[in-house]
């Protein structure tokens, strides 16, 4: 994993070690090769990409906003789907197509847990907890900072966490309806609570971009 591979943290190289051991003392290469570059293998309905190519792109745009914001998500980006794995090998030892969204439902926490079982404090943890509220909060923005307890740095990780893993999606017809949407939600969210420009505009325009 290229941008995995240019983060330089231990911690997440240890936990991707890991990962990478379990998938081939239970799924072999076929399914390595699988969970990095076969598209169809990874809810296809959201995602464009295989499960560790997002997970991997999602780590590149956390090196971007550090370099455009000086805030650093990057580490827990790198971990924040590694829930996944499990689940990709149990659908794939039982002969299922791993291709839906649902098949992952847990994942932010074992994602979580795992960050916590690596070594990433209390704060990356939470980041990565709640790395998909932006979707499940379309219609209740305001449940965002709540879950945040009103404390603004951890709304800004938590922002700059929605833009990041949408942009390691790609463009796929639900994505096209829905991004535009979560850029939306994150303008109003970063206006609303009087949050550094630097961040709305670093946020809204990596959740409208990414590869195709
Ligand atoms: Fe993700």
């Amino acid at each position: 994993m290229l941008s995995i591979a240019r983060i330089k943290d231990s911690r997440v190289e240890n936990a991707w070690r890991d990962a990478e051991e379990y998938i081939h003392q239970t799924g072999g290469k076929a399914i390595s090769r699988s969970f990095m570059l076969c598209k169809s293998a990874h809810a296809p309905t959201w995602h464009a990409h295989s499960a560790g190519r997002h997970n991997d792109l999602v780590a590149a745009a956390a090196l971007i906003v550090l370099g455009a914001t000086g805030i650093n998500v990057v580490s827990p980006m790198a971990l924040h789907d590694i829930g996944k794995v499990s689940d990709f090998v149990r659908y794939w030892q039982e002969g299922e197509s791993c291709s839906d969204f649902q098949q992952y439902n847990g994942h932010e926490e074992r994602s979580a847990q795992i960050a916590i079982a690596h070594g990433l404090n209390e704060e990356s943890q939470f980041v990565i907890r709640y790395h998909a509220m932006a979707y499940r909060c379309l219609r209740n923005p305001e449940q965002i900072f709540e879950k945040c307890g009103g404390d603004k740095d951890l709304l800004i990780k938590l922002i700059l966490a929605f833009a990041c893993d949408a942009y390691g999606k790609g463009w796929t017809k639900a994505q096209k309806k829905q991004r535009p949407q979560i850029a939306f939600l994150i303008y109003n969210l970063c206006n609303q609570h009087g949050l550094p420009p630097v961040v709305r505009e670093t946020a809204v325009l990596l959740t409208l971009d990414g590869q195709r």
